[in-house]
C-alpha cells in the first residue's frame, strides 16, 4: 500500500456547486480563507433565452468578481441551442469551459427530462452533444449521476460521452431517485473507471481524511475529486486532504469566525440584510453544525436569528462556548441511519 501511495500524485480537488449556498460571495471568501481547491463551479443557471441573458448580467458570473481561470459556469438545460447561447456568453466574459448539469435529482426538474431526468435517454443526450460540438463555442464538461432510477444506466451513457471531446466527466455516485440519501455506490464508480475515455472525477460523500484515503486507494487511476457537503461542513477539509499546513489556519475557530463575518458582510453589500441573506446563512449552518462538538445545541443558537445583530451575537457565543471538532458531516449521516430525532435538514 505504501508503494501505491508513493505513486499517487497530489489530488486535484473541486468545490461542488450548491444552489443557494456557494454563490460568488461564498466562493471568493472560501478561496481567500481556506483554499486547497483547484476548480470551482457555479450553481446552475437556467432560462438562457436571449443572446444577452439577464441572469448572466449578475455578480454570479461577472468576470470582475470571479476567478475566471478556475471557475466553471454550470447550466441546467435539455436544449442544445440554450447550451450554445450560454457557452457563447460565458466565453465573451472570458470563461473557456462550461459544465452541463445532468445530475439535478428533483422531481420537478427530472420529470421534464432535465438534470438526472435526462440520463435514461442516451439518444437525446447524443443529439444535444452532436449539436453542441458542431458549434463548440467553449469546452464542455458534464456532471452526472450513475443514472436516474438505476445505477446501471451509466453503462449506456459512457459510449455516448466517449464519442465527444468532453473536457471531463464528473460522476456523483448515486442515482437521481436517491436524491442525497442512502449510500453512494462506490463499486459502481469503480466499475466505470476503465470504460471512460475522458478524465473522470469522483463525487460523493467525501467527509473525512480517512474516508478520502480509502477512496483514493479504491479508485485506482483517479486523481480528481469533487467535494460537496463535507466541505460545507468543514471548510478546512480540502486543505487538510492536501496536507496544506497554513499557520493562519491553526486557530480554526478564530479563522472560521472571521470567514463567516466576511461572508456575511460581502453578501449584505449586494443583497441587503434580509430574508435572502438569513436564509443562506442558515442553510450553510445546517452543514457547519456537524463539525462542532454539540451540533443540536449550536443549531438552536442559529435557528431563530432574524437580524444581522442577532447573527453576529450568535457567532460570538457559539465560538466561545462550543468546540470545533472538524470533519463532522459523517455524524449527520450516522444520526439519520440511526433514525435519531433531529430537527435540521
Ligand atoms: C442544497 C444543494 C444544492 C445543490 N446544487 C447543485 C447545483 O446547482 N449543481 C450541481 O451540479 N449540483 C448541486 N448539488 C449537488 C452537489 O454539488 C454534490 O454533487 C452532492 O452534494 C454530492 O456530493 P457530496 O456527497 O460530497 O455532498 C446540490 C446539492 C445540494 C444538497
Amino acid at each position: 500500500m505504501a508503494d501505491h501511495y508513493a505513486q499517487m500524485s497530489a489530488p486535484e480537488l473541486y468545490l461542488g456547486p450548491f444552489q443557494g449556498i456557494t454563490d460568488v460571495h461564498f466562493r471568493n471568501a472560501f478561496m481567500a480563507y481556506f483554499g486547497g481547491i483547484d476548480k470551482l463551479f457555479t450553481p446552475f443557471f437556467t432560462g438562457i433565452d436571449t443572446d444577452n441573458s439577464k441572469s448572466l448580467r449578475t455578480p454570479e458570473i461577472d468576470p470582475g468578481k470571479n476567478d475566471v481561470a478556475r471557475t466553471i459556469p454550470q447550466i441546467l438545460s435539455r436544449d442544445a441551442a440554450e447550451l450554445i447561447r450560454f457557452a457563447e456568453q460565458c466565453q465573451q466574459k472570458g470563461y473557456e469551459e462550461i459544465n452541463w448539469n445532468l445530475g439535478c435529482p428533483f422531481k420537478r426538474v427530472a420529470n421534464k427530462k432535465r438534470g438526472s431526468g435526462l440520463l435514461p435517454f442516451p439518444v437525446l443526450i447524443e443529439e444535444i452533444l452532436e449539436a453542441y460540438f458542431a458549434a463548440a463555442p467553449a469546452r464542455l464538461s458534464i456532471k452526472c449521476r450513475l443514472g436516474y432510477a438505476d445505477p446501471n444506466e451509466i453503462h449506456q451513457l459512457i459510449p455516448v460521452f466517449n464519442r465527444f471531446p468532453l473536457s471531463e466527466l464528473i460522476v456523483h455516485a448515486r442515482t437521481g431517485k436517491q436524491l442525497y440519501k442512502g449510500q453512494v455506490c462506490r463499486p459502481c464508480f469503480e466499475a466505470i473507471i476503465p470504460e471512460v475515455r475522458h478524465r473522470l472525477v469522483y463525487n460523493g460523500d467525501i467527509f473525512t481524511s480517512r474516508g478520502f484515503l480509502s477512496d483514493r486507494e479504491q479508485f485506482v487511476g483517479i486523481n480528481h475529486f469533487m467535494l460537496g457537503r463535507g466541505l460545507l461542513s468543514d471548510p478546512f477539509l480540502a486543505a487538510d486532504l492536501k496536507g496544506i499546513n497554513n499557520r493562519e489556519m491553526q486557530d480554526r475557530k478564530r479563522h472560521l469566525h472571521a470567514f463567516l463575518i466576511d461572508l456575511f458582510d460581502a453578501r449584505r453589500e449586494t443583497l441587503k440584510t434580509g430574508p435572502v441573506t438569513m436564509g443562506k446563512v442558515k442553510e450553510l449552518w445546517t452543514y457547519l453544525i456537524w463539525s462542532f462538538d454539540k451540533p443540536q445545541a449550536v443549531w438552536r443558537r442559529i435557528r431563530e436569528i432574524k437580524t444581522e445583530q442577532e447573527y453576529k451575537q450568535a457567532l460570538t457565543s457559539i465560538f466561545a462556548e462550543f468546540d470545533w471538532t472538524g470533519q463532522g458531516y459523517a455524524k449527520y449521516l450516522l444520526s439519520k441511519t440511526e433514525a435519531s430525532t433531529n430537527d435540521v435538514n
